[in-house]
């Protein structure tokens, strides 16, 4: 039985297909033109099933996906994870986790309003700096709150930067590096043990 890949929707699909593509590994229809969410591969009966993003640990950690290709935002985020192991970072979608806040208006004293969708990354942030922070959990956008007088800060990842910029925002503080991250189910590293070492060293050899 081969191995069943979790990847991200969006910008990592389409930077991940290629180095799985150069380890063998190829779906035999691009994810990227059609709304199904599972594919077979062309050789090797493994099957690469599409997610969203944050949902990618929990299909590898409950082993129904023995490998997942996320950012280590996601995995942050999801937190303690017994299931699963980091193995890689394939050194691709970097950017960083950052506070942000309206351009030239300083963070209020007292209690901080912080929004963000990455909840668990923003509360752990502000325990370690012993910042009193009244969190507001987003699913997206929270370039708005700050805009709108929802918070005083956001907590979201920077890439170009652009995006903060065109909402008037700039970034603050830099929390951590992010990147896309290889995790492997525990009990596939025993039970594929093969599998899952000949894709890690052939991912080693193309990142
Ligand atoms: C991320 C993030 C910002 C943007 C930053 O969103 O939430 O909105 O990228 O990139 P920039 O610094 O280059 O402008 P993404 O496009 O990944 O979509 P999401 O809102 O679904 O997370």
């Amino acid at each position: 039985m081969g191995l069943v890949i979790a990847l991200n929707k969006g910008r990592i699909l389409k930077e991940c297909l290629p180095l799985l593509a150069a380890c063998g590994i190829e779906p035999d229809e691009d994810p990227g033109d059609s709304r199904k969410l599972i594919f077979n591969t062309r050789t090797g009966g493994h099957r690469i099933i599409v997610t969203r993003s944050a949902d990618v640990p929990t299909y590898v950690e409950n082993g129904v996906a023995d490998i997942g290709v996320t950012g280590k935002d996601t995995i942050l985020e999801y937190g303690e994870a017994m299931g699963f192991y980091e193995l890689l970072d394939l050194g691709i979608g970097k950017c960083r986790m950052m506070t942000a806040g309206p351009v030239g208006v300083a963070e209020p004293p007292g209690v901080l309003r912080v929004a963000s969708k990455f909840v668990n990354i923003t509360r752990d942030y502000y325990q370690r700096q012993s910042r009193q922070v009244a969190l507001i959990k987003l699913s997206g956008a929270m370039e708005i709150a700050p805009l709108l007088g929802l918070a005083d800060s956001i907590v979201d990842i920077v890439d170009t930067g652009n995006t903060l910029k065109a909402n008037g925002l700039e970034a603050r503080e830099n929390i951590c590096e992010i990147s896309t991250r290889l995790i492997v189910n525990r009990a596939s590293m025993k039970t594929k043990f093969d599998q899952v070492q000949s894709l890690v060293s052939g991912l080693k050899e193309v990142v």
